[in-house]
């Protein structure tokens, strides 16, 4: 399916409701054929972001949205050629799959013949076809999903937003759709909006990722960008689990209660207090007699593949550690812990 993509442009858009502002001026551009991601906690503004893109909310005066070179500000959805997908679906109960994947060409009045080949081409790219004639309510969670992304890209649109579309599925089947998405997405090269609060999902399909937290942009960057280079504790703290260190620095090490950890380069800072972060995965396990920190287990939790370690005695606040799942340590343990140095993120 050939698609044509345009780049998109908000401009100082923000948004009130009944004289409360949940979206702070906005900026952000989106490349032709980019997925970007608006990824944050419920009520941060990702919908009504997405629902001014879309042309179902006006920015407060000011703002401006561009597609490409259009000014489409003060056009109604129906003219600005978007795909939309739900998390509630939206399908018609009472049609069939095809009726469903139709319904957007008969009301441009595509003709007939054109729409058929559309929507077989759909329901093959979909794996519908087997379903085309069964109402909706015969249909899985993921399978309504898919009917929905058809119906959505039936009528060619420029740009494709998506809210939430998989936060309605069990956790299983999340998984195999993410993944499914992926491939969809980038088959379709189609520019792409995703609203979500799920940070797997963001990591997952996003080639950008926009982190936001009531009513504002925390951070634009790629999915390694936000997990390695946090801009601040809040991107650190939604994004992934994060251990903070706290202590005195002193010759270029944190001292902190259970030992002490060579700061990274340029780390200046004006008074001794300091504090750094690092993600559980980026500590091991090690001899306590050479070992940066030492502290013991408080608690331990078996996740399969690796086993999260509680640690106490080794900083201020209790450390998170991962480790192979096979590792069995009882609480109370004694143990040693070293962080890989280039893992250490210093945030403001
Ligand atoms: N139509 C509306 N009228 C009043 N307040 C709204 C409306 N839509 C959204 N809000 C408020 O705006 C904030 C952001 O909402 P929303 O964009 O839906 O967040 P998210 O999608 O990130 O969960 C919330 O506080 C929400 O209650
Ligand atoms: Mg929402």
């Amino acid at each position: 399916m050939k698609l044509a993509s345009v780049p998109i442009t908000l401009t100082q858009c923000a948004k009130t409701f009944r004289g409360t502002r949940v979206l702070e001026p906005l900026d952000l551009h989106i490349d032709a054929g980019e997925t970007l991601v608006l990824l944050g906690p419920s009520g941060c503004g990702k919908t009504t972001t997405l629902r001014m893109i879309a042309g179902l909310e006006t920015p407060d005066a000011g703002g401006r949205i561009a597609f490409g070179d259009d000014d489409v500000t003060a056009l109604p959805i129906e003219k600005r050629q978007v795909g939309m997908v739900f998390q509630s679906y939206a399908l018609f109960p009472n049609l069939t799959v095809r009726g469903n994947i139709s319904y957007g060409l008969k009301i441009k009045r595509v003709p007939a013949e054109t729409a058929r080949q559309r929507v077989d081409e759909l329901l093959g790219m979909m794996r519908l076809t087997a379903h085309a004639d069964k109402p909706i309510d015969q249909l899985s969670g993921g399978q309504r999903q898919r009917v929905a992304l058809a119906r959505a890209l039936a009528v060619q649109p420029r740009v494709l937003l998506l809210d939430e579309p998989l936060t309605a599925l069990d956790a299983r089947l999340r998984d195999t759709l993410r993944s499914e998405m992926n491939t969809l997405l980038r088959e379709l090269g189609i520019t792409t909006v995703y609203v979500t609060h799920d940070q797997a999902e963001a990591m997952e399909l996003g080639d950008r990722i926009v982190v936001m937290s009531a009513g504002r942009i925390e951070q634009i960057g790629s999915p390694r960008e936000i997990y390695y280079r946090p801009a601040n504790r809040t991107v650190a703290q939604f994004v992934g689990t994060i251990n903070r260190l706290a202590g005195e620095r002193r010759d270029g090490m944190l001292s902190t209660t259970g030992g002490a950890v060579p700061l990274p380069a340029g780390s200046v800072h004006a008074n001794s207090a300091h504090e750094i972060f690092f993600r559980p995965e980026d500590a091991y396990l090690a001899d306590p007699a050479h070992a940066q920190l030492r502290g013991h287990i408080e608690s331990t939790a078996f996740l399969g593949e690796r086993t999260r370690l509680t640690i106490g005695g080794a900083a201020p606040d209790a450390l998170l550690i991962d480790v192979a799942g096979r590792v069995e340590l009882a609480r109370g343990t004694p143990v040693g812990i070293s962080i890989t140095q280039d893992a250490l993120i210093a945030l403001s």
